[in-house]
């Protein structure tokens, strides 16, 4: 009634024309001419046809009918999704309205989302293939759709999804594309330079191989993953990873059963360098793998951090938590006294991890301290709590087990290092790692080393190539474990 009386108050308004509030005429926004374009800025990477999100926001006729949620979800902050606190970290892709494209949106919902004049459309973007970072220059997949059952345990599966390659190549972006993201937790890329997947697959029915936790090799490196809200990009110039000749790329998809069954063929997209690059991108993982949960504890504080033994370049950082998990920052400090804030996520939602990648590498001299400080609710009043009651958790693989874990992916100056570099970088990192004030300092190499059994992170792999599955076996496992491992893909 209002608005009606105010726009025969304001007599000749011209058609298009809006009173605000304050009185004073607004231009009613049109999808044609302002949202889409806002939509193009923030929405339309997830919201195109056949990616992550339900419906897609390219066109007026796809949006408009879900004006009144694209309202709530924009004021209420769950669109677009973006985890990050701001003022700790200055991130590429940070998905954050301002306000003045929130109030255009508020603005066009408010006035019935009207379309406007096709002739004020921009041009529009194209995602050729479904791709993000355009065609690549390799598309792989597994031969055949691998079959999710609608119930039961996650799927931890492996995919050969390449041949060997017949020359070195410098990988400098792996998109991956997702197929049936709704039951997709995770995927994972490593590199096989043995061959060992043949034989792993050859022994398994069905597409592919189960791998619970690693790839069931020792991998020489990963080609990055996918979590839901990680978007692809490409490394900063004069970065990438290499893929040896004779090498091939094996893909795990971490399947979690979403009640309907789903047929997935998830495709991974090769980019790479046309030169050699020397400066290889590293992961440094901050975890802590001693804690326990406790029942009815709604603000368990788990700790963990470490000492550079080198400087770095930080690139980017994947915090990752499971469904317990409620807020994670990090920290550094540097040798100087100065802090640094390296990432803030405040409200931890297991669906949205990303890799928060820096708009500028973050310089971080040797003997700077890296804290990692997370929050847990593990009480039953915790929506996402998985265990009914609530029982003690600790990490473990499974959806319902908790990790406490994030990883700063990084580059050493912009000097390449060689082989016996590489493997004393690898020794100096290991005795320095301190977990939940529990110093491990001995046993650290070991603990990583049984990440590739059971129970230990899959992304610990970046630990793993320097041991081989004898080495492995000398361990005094018993001592340290107080039993053997259990290798379930070995
Ligand atoms: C990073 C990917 C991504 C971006 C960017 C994104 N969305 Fe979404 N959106 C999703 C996914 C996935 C879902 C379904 C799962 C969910 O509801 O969390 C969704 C759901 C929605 C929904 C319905 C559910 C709800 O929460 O109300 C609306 C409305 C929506 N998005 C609007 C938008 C708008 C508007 C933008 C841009 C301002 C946007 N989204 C940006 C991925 C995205």
């Amino acid at each position: 009634m209002r608005k009606a009386f105010l726009v025969a108050f304001f007599g000749g308004l011209a058609l298009g024309f809006w009173p605000s509030v304050g009185g004073a005429n607004k231009k009613v926004p049109t999808f044609s001419k302002e949202v889409v374009r806002i939509f193009q800025q923030n929405c339309q990477a997830c919201h195109h046809p056949g990616y992550i999100a339900p419906f897609s926001l390219m066109t007026y006729e796809e949006a408009k009918p879900y004006a009144r949620a694209i309202k709530e979800a924009v004021l209420d902050g769950r669109m677009p999704p973006w985890k990050a606190a701001q003022g700790c970290g200055d991130f590429y892709d940070a998905r954050i309205l301002s306000a003045a494209d929130k109030q255009t949106i508020v603005d066009w919902v408010d006035a019935g989302a009207p379309e406007g004049d096709p002739r004020d459309l921009p041009e529009p973007i194209e995602f050729p293939g479904g791709w993000m970072l355009g065609e690549p220059q390799v598309e792989l997949k597994s031969p055949e759709a691998f079959r999710v059952p609608p119930t039961g345990n996650d799927i931890y599966r492996c995919f050969r999804v390449s041949e060997p390659f017949t020359e070195d190549r410098y990988v400098t972006a792996a998109e991956i594309l997702p197929d049936k993201a709704a039951v997709t937790h995770h995927v994972l890329l490593f590199i096989d330079s043995r061959g060992d997947s043949v034989a792993l697959d050859e022994r398994d029915e069905g597409p592919g191989y189960n791998c619970f936790g690693g790839p069931g090799f020792v991998p020489n490196g990963g080609l990055g993953g996918w979590a839901p809200g990680n978007f692809p990009r490409f490394a900063p110039e004069g970065i990438a990873t290499k893929v040896p000749k004779g090498a091939r790329v094996v893909m795990q998809v971490h399947y979690h059963p979403n009640g309907t069954e789903q047929l997935d063929q998830t495709r991974v997209g090769l980019h790479f360098s046309d030169k050699p690059v020397n400066s290889n991108l590293s992961y440094l993982p901050i975890f802590n793998f001693t804690f326990q949960l406790q029942p009815g504890n709604k603000n368990q504080k788990v700790t963990a951090s470490l000492i550079l033994p080198f400087d770095i370049k930080v690139i980017g950082v994947t915090p990752h938590m499971h469904l317990l998990g409620k807020q994670m920052k990090i920290e550094a400090r540097l040798p100087n006294g100065k802090r640094q804030c390296l990432v803030n996520v405040p409200k931890w939602d297991f669906r949205w991890q990303g890799t928060y990648v820096y708009k500028e590498p973050v310089k971080l001299p040797m003997g700077t301290l890296i804290k990692l400080t997370a929050f847990y609710d593990n009480s039953a009043e915790n929506p996402n709590q998985p265990n009914h009651p609530p029982k003690v958790v600790r990490w473990g693989e499974q959806t319902t087990d908790e990790m406490c874990l994030a990883f700063l992916s990084y580059v050493r100056d912009d000097r390449s290092l060689t082989a016996s570099q590489q493997e004393e970088e690898r020794r100096l990192l290991s005795p320095v790692i301190k977990m939940g004030g529990v110093n491990l300092v001995d046993q650290v190499r070991l603990k990583l080393q049984s990440a590739l059994y059971s129970t230990s992170p899959v992304e610990m792999y970046n630990f793993s190539s320097g041991f081989s599955r004898a080495e492995l076996l000398k361990m005094p496992w018993k001592e340290l474990f107080g039993e053997s491992p259990k290798p379930s893909c070995h």
